[in-house]
Parts: structure tokens; sequence; C-alpha cells
């Protein structure tokens, strides 16, 4: 294990939280990027996400504070913040302070997951986070998928880049995931912050067939360094989200998702049943990954094999937009 060389603080929409975890009138803690955070429902069902710290007298709003309507109020003394983080209300005089905010983060509930956009220079979001259905535009919906199986794996000593490199790395698969054949990568879009992978892949057979024979693969797409979706096909059909998001200057928490596809059938039991059963394959393969990227120290410059050149040299080159300007200039050592 050791502290990843990237920056810890990078650019993007990022999960924190599942949707379901925060009801109406909850106040979540987390900690992401250093920071102490709180993500609070109104009765309105509206989220909010901003630092945990009252900019009254500093108590942290996680403990004891409590959704009033539309507003948050500090356990301390009673001082109301609307969902924009301004203060409205302090109780024992007749106007609120409008000058101090608490600082509060562009947030999207989708696909059951909780995004926020972070940024060091507070820019508005320039790319959106993909949905795992209409990333695709195939007209698919959650509604064509079995319910959502999860993996949370908190607080591992990991970076979000790390996870997208698999996108590149073909020569993995076979020893990680036991393919009986080596992928084949079909498509490198990384032209912009969305950037695009597909590949032909197989965990069928043995090694004596030819990846030009196989008839099935995945397609990727990378919201930035914090969210990639998969769509695969020709295999049971299944849909992906991996989340990876930095928690201190040390660790991230991985979150992962699988949809499994719902085929016209007599028997919902059993049809729901293998569905549990395959989702659980899938997350299976994604552990085998989490395994090698727990106890990973990323390798700057790599030694590469001729034909990872390209796809490596691309996709870190790729990844430096995120960071913050000095870890962007001090990266891309490859040539
Ligand atoms: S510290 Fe929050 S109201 Fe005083
Ligand atoms: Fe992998």
């Amino acid at each position: 294990m050791a502290k990843p060389p990237l920056s810890m603080k990078p650019t993007g929409w990022f999960q924190v939280a599942w949707c379901d975890e925060i009801g109406v009138g909850d106040v979540h803690r987390m900690k992401y990027f250093g920071q102490e955070m709180v993500a609070w429902r109104a009765e309105s069902g509206e989220l909010t996400v901003m630092d945990a710290y009252c900019e009254h007298l500093g108590a942290h709003l996680g403990y004891g504070g409590k959704v009033v309507g539309e507003v948050l109020q500090c356990p301390f003394h009673g001082w109301q913040w609307s969902r924009e983080g301004r203060n409205v209300c302090i109780p024992y005089q007749d106007r609120p302070n409008r000058g101090r905010r608490i600082r509060t983060y562009p947030v999207v509930e989708r696909n059951e997951s909780v995004y926020i956009w972070h940024d060091l220079e507070r820019r508005e979001p320039y790319f959106e986070a993909p949905d795992v259905f209409a990333a695709f535009n195939d007209g698919s919906r959650a509604a064509d998928y079995h319910p959502q199986q999860r993996l949370y794996r908190p607080s591992l000593e990991l970076h979000p880049q790390y996870v997208l490199e698999n996108g590149v790395d073909f020569a993995h698969f076979k020893f990680v995931h036991q393919t009986p054949i080596a992928p084949v990568f079909t498509r490198h879009d990384f032209g912009d912050a969305v950037s695009f992978v597909d590949f032909t892949i197989t965990f069928e057979g043995d090694d004596g067939q030819r990846i030009e024979d196989v008839k099935s693969g995945v397609q990727a797409v990378n919201g930035g360094l914090g969210i990639a979706v998969t769509k695969s096909w020709g295999m049971v059909d299944n849909r992906t989200v991996s989340a990876v998001t930095p928690v201190d200057d040390h660790t991230s928490d991985v979150r992962f998702m699988v949809y499994i596809g719902r085929a016209p059938g007599k028997d919902p039991a059993r049809a729901e049943r293998r569905a549990a059963e395959f989702g659980r394959e899938v997350i299976r393969q994604f552990e085998q990954d989490i395994e090698i990227w727990q106890h990973q120290r990323y390798s700057d410059p790599p030694a590469l094999a001729a034909d990872e050149y390209e796809g490596f040299t691309a996709i870190r080159a790729w990844a430096r937009q995120f960071y913050p300007e000095a870890f962007a200039s001090q990266g891309g050592s490859m040539q």
C-alpha cells in the first residue's frame, strides 16, 4: 500500500451516498475530500449537501442539527440555514446574518446515487454525471432491470484513477478475471471530460478461440474520474456503475452497483434468484480488481509493453485535466 501520488482533490462528480440512506428530515454525516459534510433532506424532498460546520460558532450540524421545513437548524443556538447555505434566521435577533454562508455543493440524484460536484476552483459543473441507462441512448430504463445490487467498500487506500485505468488494461483480464483470452479494445475516445471505452470480451470457452470470433462485449462511459457506467452486450444483460470518491489524502470510498436485465419468463421468483446470483458474480469480479487496487503502488512512469503504450498514455493524459494545477503539471512523465 502507498499514498497515491495523484491529487486526492480532483474535479468532477463523485458519489457520496445512496439516495435511500437519506430520508425526508434526515441529516446524514460524511467526510469527503478532507471536509466534514452533511447531507439533509428537506420536507419537500430536496436534498442539500453542505460543509458540516455552522458559521456562527462552529457546531457540527451532523450532531443534533434538525430539518425544519426547508431549512437546517443548528443544535447549538438555533440559527437556521437555507438550501443555499444562507443564514435565514437567528432566533434571538430580528434579522439574519446575510453575509455568512456555508459552502454547498451542486448535487444530483441519479440511478439511486447521490453525486456531488467537487471543484477546488468552485466552477459550476461543466459536464454531466452519466446515467447508467440514458448514457447508451438505447431507450432502456430502470424498469427493464431487476433491483440494483450493491457493494460498498469504505476507506480503501486507492485512487479513482486506478479504477479507470482498467479501461485500457487488456492484459489484466486473463489474470485477475480468468477470461480465457485477452479482450480487445475497439474504441478509446478520450477527447472530452466524458470519455468512452468499448471492448470485445468473453468469459466463456477456452484459450483456443480467436477474439475476432467473439460476439460479446462491454461499452463504458466515464464521467470524469469519479463515475463509470457500463453496458454489456452478447452476454447476460447487465449494467454497472462504479464510483470512487476520495475521503482524505490517503483513502477513497468505493461503491459498485449492478443491474441485471429482466428477461421474459414464466417463473418470476426463479428469475429473481438467477438475477441475484448473476449480480453477485459481477460484484465478485469487481472485488477481484479491488484486491489489486487497494494494495497497488501507482507506477509513474510505468514499465509498459509495446501494446499498452497508446492506451495508458491516452488515459493518463486525459486524467490530468481533472487535477489541480500543481499535480497536473508534474504528471505525465511517461514520454
Ligand atoms: S454554532 Fe450554530 S447556532 Fe451557534
Ligand atoms: Fe478489472
